[in-house]
């Protein structure tokens, strides 16, 4: 029998800990205030609207209705689909690998704030002590021995939650993280708000600049973010709803995931640049001139933001990055959850061998990343995950079913236990909109790729990157599954209806 979720709770909860995640933290903010800062809204909530929810619902239903993980969805619908199935699959595999490494820091910052460690010069102490960094150019640099700890500690976790399963280990660590990254963020903003300068760093993420809105890196950006942000294409949402009971309501809980995710984002980047606004203050500096975004705002930024409040410095440091951490850990195992509802739904086995299928590869390879030269390493492959990997999945995905397999055969499904319909809007955002945005964000992110590289890294390690994602696909396609795998559940709309 295929494991369910205990409760509609369980899965909603997993969802928005999957959605949240380091993307709404440290991406967000910054994204907003450098693409038209409050304008941002209007392509952000567009974004929303025409891709992020109807791209939810997709796959909610896809996963609801075939029982399946990405890859034995769409072999259902049709064999000749399942290859995007291990695509994003395999995109899973890489993102979750160096997310390891990001949580790993996080760790080594919840220790660094008792005691303000990274002193007046946080990026010297992020880059030189704590990572011991060389430049990928010579190599690894060898293992650096002091993040090996952290990183046990965080694969102990991690380990110990994916091999309890969905119900007693994925829909547990939720509870447990999800309200304990809420009541930081909520201290945070609190403190954000009451200080002086705040309101540059909020003027810094809010004002608006019309005329970027007619730019279209602008709107790429929106639908980027709102991508990232949902963990949309790549294989995590359909995994999840594959454990939902048949007759689950898909469509609120899409709408319930959206809004509580974007709701969060705006909100945490409020506290985040309030803070960021009063260091701005402090420095006598404009806060575009200290803003960041990722890994700069992390472990270089707020960490010299925290060394300049007032008052309760270590406390508020600890709460930052706390809240990475439950972001950040409820994130990375609805990763690793995607990889093993994928294999284990391929291939006769049971849920304790499928997991150990995956961590252990996952456990070697992301020792690259805790090497000297890991930043650098993580830093290209993140870019690739992003530009080349979600983005295709993304375009193939639409294109395959909306104009190969008709939506409207989905949307059936989906009012079907729905208590609000879906009308046909929803099949036209597929069909047009998402396939012409995010088709044009692909050919113009390769061709920037093509054109400049990217930050001056040898180009063969990209390469290296897409040539694992394309040959992992076809060839977990082509080994055979157990007969079941490419059996359509009862009720399911076929290809051919
Ligand atoms: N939505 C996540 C975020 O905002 C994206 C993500 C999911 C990244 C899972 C890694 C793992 O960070």
């Amino acid at each position: 029998m295929r494991e369910q979720w205990n409760t509609k709770l369980g899965f909603i909860l997993a969802a928005i800990g999957s959605a949240v995640g380091l993307g709404n933290l440290w991406r967000f903010p910054y994204i907003a205030a450098t693409n038209g800062g409050g304008a941002f809204i209007l392509p952000y909530l567009f974004a929303i609207i025409t891709a992020g929810i109807p791209i939810l619902i997709l796959e909610y239903t896809l996963g609801k209705t075939y029982k399946s993980g990405a890859p034995g969805a769409f072999a259902r619908i049709n064999r000749k689909f399942e290859a995007l199935g291990w695509f994003q699959v395999a995109i899973s595999f890489m993102i979750m690998v160096y997310y390891f490494a990001i949580v790993v820091w996080v760790i080594c910052y919840i220790g660094y704030s008792f005691t303000l460690a990274w002193g007046d010069d946080a990026t010297s102490f992020f880059v030189g002590s704590v990572l011991e960094a060389t430049s990928s150019a010579d190599g690894t640099g060898g293992l650096n021995v002091k993040l090996l700890i952290p990183f046990l500690i965080v694969w102990a976790i991690v380990a110990f939650v994916m091999y309890r399963g969905i119900n007693k280990g994925i829909d547990m660590a939720c509870k447990i993280c999800l309200p304990v990254l809420m009541l930081c963020v909520i201290i945070i903003v609190i403190r954000g708000l009451t200080l002086p300068g705040a309101v540059d760093g909020l003027a810094y993420m809010f004002t608006p600049d019309w005329s970027k809105i007619a730019s279209a890196d602008v709107w790429v950006a929106a639908y980027g973010q709102v991508f990232f942000s949902l963990s949309i294409a790549f294989a995590i949402m359909i995994s999840y709803s594959s454990y939902l009971p048949e007759k689950e309501d898909v469509v609120n809980t899409a709408f319930l995931t959206a809004c509580t995710n974007h709701g969060f984002e705006i909100f945490a980047g409020i506290g985040i640049f309030s803070i960021i606004g009063y260091m701005a203050y402090v420095q006598g500096v404009g806060v575009e001139d200290v803003a960041a975004a990722g890994v700069g705002l992390a472990f270089m930024v707020f960490p010299t933001a925290v060394s300049t409040l007032p008052a309760l410095n270590a406390l508020f440091g600890l709460l930052f990055f706390l809240s990475l951490f439950a972001a950040g850990i409820t994130s990375l195992i609805s990763i690793i959850q995607a990889v093993i509802t994928g294999i284990q739904d391929k291939w006769e086995m049971t849920h304790t061998k499928a997991t150990t299928i995956v961590l252990v590869p996952a456990f070697f390879v992301s020792f690259i990343f805790i090497t000297r030269s890991g930043l650098d390493y993580l830093d290209f492959a993140d870019y690739i995950a992003n530009n080349f990997g979600i983005v295709l999945a993304g375009v193939i995905e639409v294109v395959l079913i909306g104009w190969f397999f008709k939506p409207e055969k989905l949307r059936a499904v989906a009012n079907l236990n729905s208590n609000f319909s879906i009308g046909k809007w929803w099949t036209w955002c597929l069909k047009v909109v998402t396939v012409v945005v995010l088709g044009y964000t692909f050919i113009s992110n390769m061709t920037v790729f093509f054109k400049e590289g990217y930050c001056g890294y040898p180009m063969w390690i990209g390469w290296v990157c897409i040539a694992f994602l394309v040959l992992a696909a076809i060839v977990l396609t082509a080994i055979k599954g157990k007969p079941g795998f490419y059996e359509k559940p009862e009720g399911a709309p076929g290809y051919d209806d």
